[in-house]
């Protein structure tokens, strides 16, 4: 928890005096209410805190993890189609996601205008893991384990690199991947004779998805997650 006016002067948007100025004239909101007092308590790790139609945050740049509900799609801009953005209550202008996620596919989705660390989390030069929990349809054998282990084929002329598969039971596993080819659990899962029946990334490189945020609900990332993420640009 913190003071409000120290948050924002944390944030290097203001000293601690102009902080408190603007928070008296009225341009600051925290989860979408004005607050007037410079000492409002605010949770630094949960809370929205906006100066007018911008959201603050610690860095110069914005991240924001989501848990992407179903039947959401992974776009900028959609005049028909419920985006991403629609889960967003502020100004999401500039921010772009890294990589996508499948319409049907929930979890973890990173927002970012950060696009020095969008390009190294994609990069397939990088190799940045990332986990599904994975429902299947038809249980996989241990052919199917070893194939996936060693690199499966997807079709006559797609490899998939080695990937890490933790079996829970025969509906269900958990895939680790460090590629992002078109729609590859669901593929790899074809591959082995059986078919995805729900998809849910939890984990990307060192941010693994806050179990408290509920599905269609986001938060900025803390300090940590922040500074686990730029070492990767080192
Ligand atoms: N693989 C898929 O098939 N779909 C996704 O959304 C992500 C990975």
């Amino acid at each position: 928890m913190m003071r409000l006016d120290k948050y924002l002067a944390h944030c290097k948007l203001a000293t601690r005096s102009e902080a408190k100025k603007l928070i008296r004239s009225e341009k600051v909101s925290v989860n979408g209410t004005i607050i007037r007092n410079a000492d409002f308590q605010i949770d630094e790790n949960k809370d929205h805190v906006m100066l007018v139609d911008q959201l603050v945050s610690y860095s110069a740049h914005t991240y924001i993890m989501l848990n992407k509900p179903q039947g959401v799609i992974t776009a900028t801009k959609s005049e028909h189609k419920k985006t991403i953005f629609d889960c967003l209550d502020f100004n999401s202008k500039g921010l772009f996601p890294v990589g996508r996620l499948d319409k049907d596919t929930e979890g973890l989705l990173l927002i970012t205008d950060d696009g020095d660390l969008t390009h190294q989390l994609l990069s397939p030069k990088h190799h940045v893991d990332k986990t599904y929990y994975v429902e299947i349809e038809k249980p996989l054998n241990e052919k199917h384990v070893k194939m996936i282990r060693e690199g499966i084929w997807i079709n006559d002329e797609e490899k998939c690199m080695p990937a890490e598969v933790q079996v829970i039971n025969d509906f269900s596993l958990y895939l680790t991947i460090q590629e992002g080819k078109y729609h590859q659990v669901k593929r790899m899962m074809h591959a082995c004779d059986s078919e995805v029946t729900f998809l849910k990334r939890i984990k990307m490189g060192p941010l693994v998805l806050d179990e408290k945020l509920k599905v269609g609900e986001y938060r900025l990332l803390s300090e940590s997650e922040i500074k686990m993420l730029l070492a990767l640009k080192k």
